[in-house]
């Protein structure tokens, strides 16, 4: 063998042993323990109209541009835990008349030629099942759908923040977290008002 390739195999070899004893490590400790290696917190629980909302989405071209229920294009906007931010009226408003409901120009939902006008004109009873779909799309908070950051304290986000934000971000900045504690009966309750 040449020395190159001594070389390359010997790296190569180095991985494939610790790619096999961490897998070993993370297994027993898995089978040691009853408890997760961490909570799960995205759940997706539809009600009958929603699942029927969900297959209208997932037929209606939607993948295309959204992500949803942990799949779909992540080019566009994510719809995981929209739910938790606004409610079916809001959904059914948006799908129907995007820009006034988004009080603002709007990129691909609304009248044509814009690419997602085709949503607008569908019928009224499949939106609606559509807008069940979505507000039933929730986020506990700390998930990765989720808006809010995990309630409480966190060493983990702590030890970010040293590392990564700049000095400046504490004056201009403030921590909501302490903030969520005393407001999270109110959080996640949106009229959809705009
Ligand atoms: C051509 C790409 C495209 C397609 C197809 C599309 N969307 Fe969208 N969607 C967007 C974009 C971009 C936005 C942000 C608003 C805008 O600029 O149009 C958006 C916004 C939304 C929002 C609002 C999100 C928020 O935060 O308020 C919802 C809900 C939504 N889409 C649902 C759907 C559903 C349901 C379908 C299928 C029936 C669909 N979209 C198809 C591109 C698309």
């Amino acid at each position: 063998m040449k020395k190159g390739e001594k070389i390359l195999f010997g790296v190569v070899g180095f991985l494939v042993i610790i790619t096999v004893v961490n897998f070993t490590v993370l297994e027993t400790i898995r089978h040691q323990s009853d408890k997760p290696m961490f909570p799960i917190l995205t759940h997706f629980v539809f009600s009958e109209d929603g699942k029927k909302g969900y297959e209208i989405y997932q037929h209606g071209g939607c993948y295309t541009c959204h992500r949803a229920v942990g799949s779909g294009t992540s080019m566009g906007v994510s719809l995981d835990g929209l739910g938790s931010k606004h409610d079916v009226n809001y959904f059914y408003r948006f799908l129907k008349n995007p820009e006034i409901t988004y009080g603002a120009k709007t990129l691909d939902h609304g009248s044509k030629p814009k690419d997602a006008a085709y949503v607008m004109e569908l019928p009224d009873a499949d939106l609606h099942l559509v807008a069940v779909f979505l507000s039933e799309l929730k986020a506990e908070s700390g998930s990765s759908s989720a808006f809010e950051p995990p309630q409480g304290e966190s060493g983990f986000i702590d030890a970010m923040l040293d590392m990564w934000a700049p000095d400046g971000w504490r004056t201009q900045f403030k921590d909501i977290r302490g903030w969520m504690k005393t407001k999270s009966n109110e959080v996640g309750h949106d009229s959809g008002a705009k």
